[in-house]
């Protein structure tokens, strides 16, 4: 047994480029993948989880405490798959060194290194298997890690759905994955198959053979033997111009496939019937330019009439569909005929013996399919009223979540149930699906029974009206291609008794895979639970490692009754499947659940930020309780100074402390959105340990001599591993706690208690400051840059990001497509518009950082800068070009520069008024439209009267830039020769610029461009 003052590697180093690779590499990772079992909002990469593990098991060899029998057996398994050089330094580097090669998932299942990860855990821990313990388990990442490497696992979730994942994840697989278990078969009779993934696809395939004869006749054939395999939907709408009244097929684009040589799309001609209404026609065809095919119909909720032209306004969208819960259904007259509703736009078909995939018109075959899909759904649901409405309805009538709850937006078009987000042929599908596992013979083993319903999960996933086509890819989307569920205007249904990806037998052996590759090991045990009041007792965890919820990020409760109504319709009665807090709750627990979430109250309360830290401080508190003299970690990730707050302030306050902090890239850099609004790439992993009862006072003073210290070696060392912009912010969060929580309080000269909002006031301060320092130089004194400069610095380097690889990463053209679909999709309202273009970022991480280093943010509203819905948009340089130039254009000032006489271009005189001018233009919430007078629009909010400024150096810089950009080569020689004589202001702020504008931007291509015309 290690003793608990010797230091684990993780306290100490830890490969921090290469396991981010690593887990960024493994979100590409498909088959066999255990995420790939159910899906689980954000999981944690299973890298970062069994690199950060080993790191907290293994002792630092260079520890005097850490026992030599463990660094003997170290060293001798290490030389299996390395070689160790002399001496503890050296062990210390090929621990890591294996740490880092073992997070490969390539590595992850191989026998050596699985056996020398083993080999090391008992080393350290000889008297038997540590304990690991995870409260808000999830997906299970970290426990199934645990498990890899022979620990035990205790693994818990308040959630049912996560619970129903980590039995059969942590329990069933490891101990049925390979026993014998007795399967019915098709004849009646029973057979003993080898291992759970074989059981499941015995089982799977008398399931599929079940709903196949109950579902043949709702997907047809088509008459010459080509098969279904999808059906592209557009919801519709009716144009409310006076004399059109035609029917709006309501679709974000007709393009088909859209790939090298194979190019298909919609194009329609408009035909205008006597005495009715317009209509439109489609036809299929091969586009040569993406001008061939026409504009979608509908952008941001508003729809445009392919008739007349005129736009229905997004609230007459959402009434018309609202009159139809949604419309995803079709309507048909008494004869049968179509009257509204959904559209068929194509159909998908794949031909016996022939590649690819064929797009067709609809046919009234197709339309004949889904009548009787509806009236034999009505007619289960008939069966089921009449029968007294015993047991659950058969399709899920369970409410959807109250209409502002995050990310939900499908309540806005009159869904009101689960059960609408799903057509009739999909609920008939789904129900049918899920009755053929509930009444498997009772001999199935529970273990089978508990994946079949995985398997029917996984079908529900794809076979809802929220799945797109994925145009470049031809297949299908699932429901939750973002942790969200928008409204989906042209929706794919696919067809899940065929052969296609995303239809049952995909599902069936996507499950089965990951059954079959999980290696041999113990198993762990999984339970529902609530993080804060733990079911285990005290002392009985080694290692305490948890992924909590990350503040505002997901609904995770809310999103997981998607899944849920159709677990209970599978599993019913299932001891799992329950609120065990609520018996009357017909969903998942919501009022435990520890998320930050103020747009719905629950039960009265509202989820604010005070729930959301004294959940966060009650969680760490348990987890204290529960450890034993060992070690923690907790990861987290936010965009919000605010998040992080209330997280840390509920670990200082349940006595943990942090013994150091290591963030892991996850992400691809330069995925679409990471681009434009600093989405964080890195997670970070902080180390803890429990405060000791008796830690000393700490001194105020002391720590802000110390601060910038250790801020300033992290910030080197992470930027050496090419962590970048906020994900290097917030992971400097780690060094700055190991000063502050390392005391029971700190106290100021006075004997005043600061608190860990006041501390990390100064984190922020010294993070920006440091930041600056790196980009313009000096921060202080004479010399040091002006304010608007220190504010576009600070943006721009706080927007980089952080790449796994190092590099540019590649963006494929189906994650380019799954991008801009979602932003689409957004509507009029929540966001600021991604078309006013810029960069923008949270507006609590501007002030945090504006704030101290003396920058105030309303002096350059509508200047610099422009601020809505709390978030701060950096005017793009077009729009500066309003600011500088205002309606007179470059073009003016351009000849008023060159009909200078040679000699300093007073720029001041030149764009004085127009920055005035500009100021009053974009004055917020449009208060003082058109022309004031300076001295009052550039002190807005101040209180006291400022002093005029002229044209700023970034004033400057960017006229020198417009200058570029308008061809002016006099001018821009004359202005750049005046700056030159000026001074280094210039020349230092244009050169700091150019390395932080992103790559490939219109920004940093001009001031590129300029900076090469500047006289030597
Ligand atoms: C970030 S996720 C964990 C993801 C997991 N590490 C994975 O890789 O899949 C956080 C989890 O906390 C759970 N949770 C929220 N409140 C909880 C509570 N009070 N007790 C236990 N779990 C809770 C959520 O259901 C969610 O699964
Ligand atoms: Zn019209």
């Amino acid at each position: 047994m290690i003793s608990k003052e010797c230091r684990r590697l993780a306290e100490v180093d830890f490969p921090i480029a290469a396991v981010s690779r690593h887990s960024a590499r493994e979100k590409s990772i498909r088959h066999g993948h255990p995420s790939t079992l159910h899906l689980w909002w954000a999981r944690r990469p299973l890298a970062a989880c069994r690199a950060v593990l080993l790191g907290l098991l293994l002792p630092d060899p260079c520890d005097p405490l850490c026992p030599e029998e463990f660094k003997q057996e170290a060293r001798q398994l290490l030389a299996r798959v390395r070689c160790v050089g002399e001496g503890n330094e050296a062990l210390r580097r090929a621990l890591l060194g294996f740490i880092a090669d073992f997070s490969n998932w390539d590595n992850s299942a191989n026998p050596v290194f699985l056996e020398v990860a083993r080999g090391l855990v008992r080393a350290a821990y000889p008297d038997g298997p540590p304990l690991v313990v995870d409260p808000f388990a999830g997906g299970g990442s970290i426990p199934l890690e645990a498990l890899r490497v022979g620990c035990e696992a205790f693994g818990s979730d308040l959630n049912p759905v996560a619970c129903l994942i980590l039995k059969v994840m942590l329990e069933d697989i490891p101990r049925y994955g390979r026993a014998r278990l007795r399967v019915p078969t098709a004849d009646g009779g029973e057979e003993v198959v080898d291992g759970l993934a074989e059981a499941v696809r015995r089982v799977g395939a008398l399931v599929k053979a079940q709903a196949e004869k109950e579902l043949a006749e709702f997907y047809p054939l088509d008459p010459d033997g080509a098969r279904p395999i999808a059906y592209l939907w557009a919801r519709t709408a009716r144009c409310e111009a006076p004399n059109c009244g035609a029917e709006i097929p309501l679709a974000r684009s007709f393009w088909l496939a859209k790939k090298a040589g194979r190019r298909w799309a919609l194009r329609y001609r408009v035909e205008r019937p006597k005495g009715r209404p317009p209509e439109v026609v489609f036809e299929v065809f091969q586009p040569k330019t993406e001008a061939d095919v026409p504009k979608g119909t509908v952008s941001r909720g508003n729809a445009t009439c392919p008739a007349c032209g005129t736009v229905l306004r997004v609230e007459r969208v959402r009434a018309q569909l609202s009159q139809q819960r949604g419309g995803a259904d079709v309507a048909f007259d008494e004869k049968g005929r179509r009257t509204g509703g959904a559209r068929l736009l194509a159909v998908v078909t794949v031909r016996p013996g022939e590649q690819g995939r064929h797009y067709r018109l609809p046919t009234p075959r197709d339309y004949l399919a889904v009548r009787r899909a509806k009236e034999r759904l009505a007619a289960i649901l008939g069966e089921w009223e009449g029968g007294g409405r015993k047991g659950l309805c058969p399709v899920p009538d369970e409410p959807l979540p109250p209409e502002r709850t995050l990310g939900f937006r499908v309540q806005k078009y009159g869904m009101r149930t689960w059960g609408d987000l799903f057509t009739a042929r999909q609920k008939l599908a789904l129900a049918t699906l899920a009755r053929a596992v509930r009444e498997l013979p009772a001999a199935v083993p529970e273990a089978v029974r508990l994946t079949m319903a995985l398997v029917v999960n996984r079908c529900a996933d794809r076979l809802s009206t929220i799945c797109r086509w994925n145009v470049p890819g031809e297949k299908m989307e699932g429901t939750f291609s973002r942790q969200a569920l928008p409204i989906v205007w042209d929706f794919a249904e696919v067809n899940p008794v065929s052969e296609a990806t995303g239809g049952y037998d995909g599902a069936l052996e996507w499950v089965a895979e990951v059954v079959e590759s999980w290696p041999r090991s113990p198993s762990g045990q999984a339970q529902i639970a609530d993080a804060t009041a733990h079911p285990l007792p005290d002392d009985a965890a080694t290692v305490w490692f948890t992924d909590p919820p990350y503040y505002d990020a997901v609904p995770y409760a809310d999103l997981s009754d998607f899944f849920f109504v159709w677990l209970k319709r599978t599993l019913p009665g299932h001891p799992l499947l329950r609120d065990p807090f609520d018996p009357r709750n017909a969903l998942t627990p919501k009022v435990a659940e520890i998320v930050q979430n103020e747009a719905v109250s629950l039960n009265g309360k509202v989820k604010d930020r005070a729930f959301f830290e004294d959940g966060m401080a009650r969680a760490f508190r348990e987890g204290r309780r529960v450890l034993q003299d060992g070690i923690g970690a907790v990861v987290f990730a936010h965009k919000t100074t605010e998040g992080w707050e209330a997280l840390l302030s509920g670990l200082v306050r349940a006595g943990w402390t942090v013994t150091a902090s290591w963030p892991i890239t996850t992400e691809m850099g330069s995925r679409l959105r990471a681009r434009e609004s600093a989405a964080l790439a890195a997670s970070v992993h902080l180390i803890i340990r429990p405060r000791p009862e008796d830690a000393p006072v700490g001194d105020w003073a002391e720590v802000l001599r110390e601060l910038p210290r250790r801020v300033g070696e992290w910030m080197d060392r992470l930027q050496r591993e090419g962590i970048r912009g906020a994900d290097l912010v917030f992971a400097c969060i780690g060094p700055a706690l190991e000063i502050f929580s390392r005391y029971s309080r700190v106290e100021t000269a006075e004997g005043r208690e600061v608190t860990l909002a006041e501390f990390l006031e100064k984190v922020w301060e010294v993070v920006g400051r440091a930041a600056l320092q790196q980009v313009l130089g000096s921060t202080d004194g004479a010399g040091a840059p002006e304010e608007d400069a220190r504010l576009v610095a600070l943006f721009l380097w706080t927007l980089q990001s952080t790449n796994a690889n190092g590099g540019q990463a590649e963006v494929t053209e189906e994650e380019e497509e799954a991008a801009s679909a979602e932003d689409d999709e957004e509507e009029e309202d929540e966001r600021p518009r991604k078309a006013a273009g810029g960069y923008a970022l949270v507006y609590d991480v501007v002030r945090r950082f504006a704030q101290p280093l003396g920058i105030r943010l309303p002096d350059w509203e509508g200047r610099v800068i422009e601020t809505k819905k709390g978030v701060v948009r950096l005017l793009t340089i077009r729009e500066r070009a309003k600011v500088l130039f205002g309606r007179e254009g470059a073009d003016l000032v351009a000849r008023r520069i060159e009909s200078t006489p040679r000699g300093p271009v007073q720029l001041e005189l030149l764009l004085e008024d127009r920055v005035a001018e500009a100021a009053g233009d974009y004055a917020p919430h449009g208060r003082g439209r058109g022309r004031r007078p300076r001295s009052e629009t550039l002190s807005e909010g101040e209180g006291e009267p400022r002093v005029a400024r002229g044209a700023t150096t970034l004033d400057r810089v960017h006229t020198a830039m417009l200058l570029q950009a308008a061809g002016r080569a006099n001018a821009l020689r004359a202005l750049l020769r005046s700056e030159v004589e000026r001074g280094p202001d210039f020349l230092r702020l244009a050169n700091a610029l150019a390395a932080l504008y992103p790559k490939g931007s219109e920004e940093r291509r001009l001031v590129e461009a300029m900076l090469l015309a500047v006289p030597r």
